[in-house]
């Protein structure tokens, strides 16, 4: 039986802990609460959700937020205009642009325009490149969750074999390069890699990305690994669920995140933790 790594748990325990020093700082002599602007391009209802999550979390924490909410034919120069606005405007210490935006907008070349000191998504080249120097002023949200939650649960990475699947700019990467700082032995894995099962069946903590209901079954990790699912599907049966055949996985896994409440509230508690860090340092 594996334990279960209760990321909706320890997001929660860490929305409480940012409310409390956003509260003292307040009581000491900051001025304002710490402000997250969110940019929702469009109507994807899975966007939607994500943006009422965050909506949600900021309230938890003490912060002040605003979405902006733009239509699905807003041109390239309204979304500049509106991320200058944001740039320019003090009292914002966090800006995000919701992905994936409408097709027609080029999402790497907008993300370019956010000021790197508001960039709490992590996204910016700049700091996209501290990430991969070792000297980062913000983390990506999700693995910087999939880390917090290791570190919470006392799983050493130092030296052992990680599995990364899924190369994506947004988790795999980094995630990649985050195990890699932490002196974990990584293998980044994706859609060509040939014999992907001899990777996995390798893997002390194995970290799945990719997207693919039923991916991950008992045969392909190892006794006892740490086993993290970042993805988010929905299976044959409807339901919500990850990358990782559950039922089958976990009791050959020592630890386990569940899909949903487990790498999904730890992303947006990080995010939270970045809005905090740039209300501070900024
Ligand atoms: N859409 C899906 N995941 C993310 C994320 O981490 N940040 C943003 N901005 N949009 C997303």
């Amino acid at each position: 039986m594996a334990v279960i790594l209760d990321g909706a748990k320890v997001a929660g325990e860490i929305k409480q802990e940012i409310r409390k020093k956003v509260d003292m700082l307040l009581e000491a002599d900051y001025a304002r609460r710490p402000h997250l602007s969110v940019i929702l391009v469009g109507e994807n209802p899975a966007s939607q959700v994500y943006v009422r999550g965050k909506e949600r979390d900021c309230q938890e924490c003490g912060f002040s937020q605003e979405t902006i909410r733009l239509p699905a034919d807003t041109g390239r120069g309204t979304l500049l205009d509106t991320i200058n606005r944001l740039n320019d405007n003090p009292g914002v210490d966090g800006i995000l642009v919701q992905l994936p935006l409408p097709k027609g907008l080029d999402e790497w070349a907008m993300l370019e325009e956010i000021l790197p000191t508001k960039d709490v998504d992590c996204f910016h080249p700049l700091n996209v490149g501290k990430v991969a120097i070792g000297t980062p002023e913000f983390v990506p949200c999700t693995p910087k969750g999939v880390m917090r939650l290791l570190l919470e649960y006392g799983i050493p990475v130092a030296g052992k074999n990680c599995v990364v699947l899924g190369r994506s700019n947004i988790v795999g990467k980094p995630m990649a390069q985050l195990l890699t700082a932490a002196d974990g032995t990584v293998s980044l894995c994706h859609s060509k890699t040939e014999n992907l099962e001899a990777f996995t069946r390798n893997a002390d903590i194995l970290v799945s990305a990719v997207g693919k209901a039923g991916l991950i079954t008992a045969d392909m990790v190892k006794e006892s690994a740490v086993v993290v699912d970042v993805a988010m599907n929905r299976g044959a049966d409807g339901k919500l669920c990850g990358d990782v055949d559950f039922k089958s996985v976990e009791p050959k896994a020592s630890y386990i995140t569940p899909v949903p409440g487990g790498i999904g509230p730890m992303t947006r508690a990080m995010l939270m933790e970045n809005v905090l860090r740039a209300w501070e340092a900024f």
